[in-house]
């Protein structure tokens, strides 16, 4: 299904900065922490860190289903008819598996939290009920697996970014404007 418009609904494109600023704040702080800080030397300041970390990532897993559900109800505008077929086939499936690191990455982490026995909470304001109990096992396949996720999602945001300003700045044409204007 595709859309005559030009343009991305105002709430589709309110829903795209909402969660991109929340994703690029979530994995920041999560790199950091991952990469940056140890229980040894940082002590507390890390688990304020993390427990940061999850209040916000956890937001992405709400925000996702509005979004897609959106998404069902609301078609994207076409694709410039400039770009060719092969083009058009990356860009549907770098979306799709954008979609995807939206939904594996706040489970993956949810699941990482509660087998290691902590809590997955939602802006300082209450928790995601306890899907799984304390599971070493668990925490063993799902800890590399969020990290691992994670980097790819960072190098395909990295290539939806460029992708992003490359139509913009070198092809001129009007796929970065339908997430950032309406029609006159
Ligand atoms: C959009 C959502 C999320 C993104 C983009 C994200 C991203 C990241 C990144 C980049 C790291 C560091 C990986 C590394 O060590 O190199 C990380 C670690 C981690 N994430 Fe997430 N994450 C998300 C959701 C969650 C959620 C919902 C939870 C738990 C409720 C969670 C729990 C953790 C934990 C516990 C770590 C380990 C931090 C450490 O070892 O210091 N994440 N995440």
């Amino acid at each position: 299904m595709n859309n005559n418009s030009q343009y991305y609904t105002r709430t589709a494109q309110i829903l795209h900065w909402l969660m991109a600023i929340i994703f690029i704040g979530a994995w920041i702080i999560g790199f950091y922490s991952g990469n940056f800080l140890s229980y040894d030397v940082d002590g507390s300041f890390k688990g304020q860190v993390i427990t940061l970390h999850k209040n916000i990532a956890t937001t992405i897993i709400f925000l996702v289903v509005i979004r897609i559900f959106w998404r069902y109800t609301h078609p994207a505008p076409e694709l410039p008819n400039t770009m060719s077929k092969n083009m058009k086939t990356l860009a549907h499936f770098g979306h799709l598996a954008l979609y995807f690191m939206l939904l594996a990455l706040p489970i993956t982490g949810c699941l990482f939290s509660w087998s290691a026995g902590h809590p997955a909470p939602v802006l300082y304001l209450f928790e995601i009920p306890r899907l799984v109990q304390d599971n070493p096992e668990l925490l063993a396949i799902v800890k590399p697996l969020h990290i691992w996720i994670s980097w790819a999602a960072g190098v395909l945001l990295v290539g939806h970014i460029l992708a992003a300003l490359k139509h913009h700045f070198i092809d001129k044409d009007h796929v970065l404007k339908s997430m950032t204007q309406q029609p006159k």
